[in-house]
């Protein structure tokens, strides 16, 4: 679907590349021409990333190892970047940790891993990167979601950890924009990865649920959100900057009234 040369010379970092959405974001760029960093803390998973990549696409993969949580980490995964690289393009943060949990069922423990992970990292790489992006007039593309638009049932971090990250899009943006840096989020709803399907697998009737609460009647392909990312990190969103882009079937159109089907 992408030119193959529209990022070519380009040098983008994805943090979480290892699987999931973020596994699905290296493959796009991979395929527009890019050499990815892609970053993450289960790097024995990036054998497996790859073998599915093929020795082509692999050519431009550099895998390095990533805990976003840790600022000293997340500084040590931007200086290998460019010293391995020379130059830093885009950096999309989406690494990300969903634990189940009401406020009540919350430990200190939980809410602090979630806060450190979803909402720490995007600051620490972000503050790390933004030096590199403003010389290259690159962009940042944060991985947010529709919980951080209206809330999920039972998920009291995440949805405060992913409000934080759509207001620190915004931040960036008014704050960048003037050094010609972009900062926007993409705002997934339900996507089949293995954050989700431990989910879909242990609650039965999930998958059907999700079926009929979202307007297009199925939850997302990874590749239908890293599409998103590539599109508002390409030169065709050159004046897009700072919006929240919801890749959700329609699930935030809808204002949660029943229709006629649930009577
Ligand atoms: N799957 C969904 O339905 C969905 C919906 C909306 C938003 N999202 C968001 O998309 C992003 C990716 O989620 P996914 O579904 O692909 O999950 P996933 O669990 O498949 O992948 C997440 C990746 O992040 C890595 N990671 C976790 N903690 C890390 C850390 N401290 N440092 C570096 N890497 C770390 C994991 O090792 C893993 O490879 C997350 O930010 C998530 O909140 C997912």
């Amino acid at each position: 679907m992408w030119n193959s040369d529209l990022f070519a010379g380009k040098v983008v970092a994805v943090s979480g590349a290892a699987s999931g959405i973020g596994a699905a974001i290296t493959r796009r760029f991979l395929e527009a021409g890019a050499t990815v960093a892609a970053g993450d803390l289960q790097t024995s998973l990036f054998t497996v990333l790859q073998e599915e990549l093929g020795p082509e696409l692999s050519r431009r993969l550099v895998p390095l190892t990533l805990d976003v949580s840790n600022p000293h980490l997340a500084d040590d995964f931007i200086r290998a970047v460019i010293s391995k690289l020379s130059r830093l393009d885009v950096l999309v943060n989406n690494a990300g940790i969903a634990p189940v949990g009401s406020v009540t069922e919350t430990t200190d423990e939980m809410w602090r891993r979630v806060m450190a992970v979803d909402v720490d990292g995007v600051f620490y790489l972000s503050r790390a990167a933004l030096p590199h992006l403003e010389r290259y007039a690159g962009c940042i593309v944060n991985i947010a979601s529709v919980s951080g638009v209206g809330a999920d049932f039972n998920y009291a971090a995440y949805n405060a950890a992913k409000g934080a990250i759509v207001n620190l899009t915004r931040s960036m943006a008014i704050d960048y924009g003037k050094a010609g840096v972009r900062t926007n989020a993409v705002a997934p709803g339900p996507v089949r990865t293995p954050l989700l399907v431990k989910n879909l697998e242990s609650l039965s009737g999930l998958e059907a649920a999700f079926g009929k609460f979202i307007p297009l009647a199925r939850i997302a392909d990874p590749r239908e959100i890293a599409d998103a990312v590539v599109f508002l990190a390409s030169t065709g969103a050159s004046f897009i900057n700072g919006a929240i882009l919801p890749v959700d079937g329609g699930v935030t159109a809808w204002n949660g009234q029943p229709n006629g089907d649930f009577v």
